[in-house]
């Protein structure tokens, strides 16, 4: 692989064709929708097993486990059901965080020799999107992964296995449903997200089961939750939605709000809001997925890659940025304004606003994550530092696939400035 080889988002082409267009020049265009076939519950696991038992001759039921380091606990659960319907498995604990490249061509040699019919991901989003990213190197092995175009880009996979089937072990990352793999070309300096788009992602099967999340500690609680509602309300807000899409992410904003603090502070011992936010978090993976995530996760990708710090506490931390950006240009944010019990009635739009603003980032604050650099305490940036990293924030965020479809028009000067904002925890006042 040549080094620093652009991606197709990265092109100044397809960027000035998109700032010509706006980001809505998509819209109405291209509205698909996909999503998963969905078991949810303790019976998931048996449903599907049965399912794969009826549609496999013994011959060809092999199952290959695709999971991380620590998600690999979890496959004793899965292949206790794959035993009952005499399924040869294998697993593959090999999936980083953050999907390093290098990484993908070491799952395609293992379907190469083990050859599953069924692919299963039992992990967070690093895991699933490891598990896409292996589908395509194991399916197509010349395809250039920088330069496959969504929507127009058909890859052709599922000819070499049959299923593939997500079992998420966080509630946040949607990815299960979407359509978009993010991952870390390790080519750059420092290592750069890049992200895969394609329709043929969605899981064919995704299996919701609380037991695999139950135990999640606090702060991947709220740091996966957070960037399920960013995924919510950043697509909601990027004027792309539709009457389905809208009430899908109006209905797992209002889950969020309600159910996340709770899942933060009892965890396993209050799995009717572990329950919630599992199907919250797919719920906002099929909003985002199917639209667009909003602003929040170019900046987010950069700054959390930059500076090392986990994906939705990142997002999460300019979420209130985002909203505010493109406040200027819709007003879409007004709607989500009851899920804060925020009441609209006789107050001018800027007050509105402002009182929004403050209730996102006090629901922020409530599970213990920052809304600025200056309250980021892991890692600890100094002012000094981040400073200096400006222009790289500012080209990572500018180069992100995400930054073409904003829909308030974005280029080099705001994102510095919104960067800056972000530091001190700043309303966006332009
Ligand atoms: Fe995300």
């Amino acid at each position: 692989m040549t080094k620093e080889q652009p991606a197709w988002y990265e092109s100044q082409t397809v960027k000035d064709m998109m700032a010509l267009m706006g980001g809505k020049a998509l819209r109405g265009v291209m509205s698909n929708y996909f999503s998963s076939r969905i078991y949810k519950g303790k019976v998931g696991l048996l449903q599907v097993s049965n399912y794969l038992k009826a549609m496999f001759e013994k011959e060809d039921r092999r199952a290959l486990i695709i999971c991380d380091s620590f998600t690999q606990k979890y496959a004793k659960k899965v292949t206790e059901y794959l035993d009952l319907i005499e399924m040869e498995y294998k697993i593959w604990p090999g999936a980083e965080p953050e999907v390093p490249i290098p990484t993908i061509a070491v799952g395609a040699q293992v379907c190469e020799e083990f050859k599953p019919q069924v692919i299963i991901a039992l992990g967070g989003g690093s895991v699933m999107d490891t598990a896409k990213m292996v589908m395509i190197k194991y399916e197509e092995p010349t395809k250039n992964i920088f330069n496959i175009l969504p929507y127009f880009g058909s890859i052709g996979l599922r000819r070499k296995f049959r299923f593939f089937i997500a079992i998420p072990t966080t509630s946040g990352t949607g990815s299960e449903v979407s359509s978009a793999a993010v991952l870390t070309d390790m080519d750059r300096n420092p290592p750069k997200k890049l992200e895969v788009m394609s329709d043929e992602f969605p899981a064919d099967i995704t299996i919701l089961d609380t037991d695999f999340v139950k135990d999640m500690p606090p702060k991947l609680t709220a740091g996966t939750g957070l960037d399920a509602l960013s995924h919510a309300m950043g697509s909601y807000v990027s004027n792309w939605g539709s009457p389905y899409i809208d009430s899908v992410n109006i209905t797992a904003m209002k889950e969020i709000v309600k159910f996340l603090p709770r899942a933060y502070k009892y965890g396993a011992k209050d799995i009717e809001a572990r329950d919630h936010m599992h199907m919250a978090a797919l719920m906002a993976g099929i909003g985002f997925g199917n639209t667009i995530p909003g602003i929040d996760h170019a900046l987010g990708h950069s700054a959390g890659k930059i500076f090392r710090f986990h994906h939705g506490i990142a997002v999460g931390l300019f979420l209130p940025y985002s909203v505010e950006f493109q406040a200027k240009v819709t007003d879409r944010w007004q709607d989500l304004c009851p899920i804060f019990n925020i009441s609209v009635e006789n107050k001018p739009r800027k007050e509105l606003l402002k009182e929004f603003i403050e209730k996102l980032k006090e629901f922020i604050h409530s599970i213990d994550l920052p809304t600025s650099f200056r309250e980021l305490r892991k890692p600890d940036i100094t002012k000094q530092d981040y400073m200096s990293k400006l222009d790289l924030l500012v080209s990572y965020a500018e180069d992100d696939a995400v930054s073409l479809t904003s829909y308030r028009p974005i280029n080099t000067e705001l994102f510095k400035k919104i960067f800056e904002y972000a530091w001190e925890g700043k309303a966006i006042d332009f």
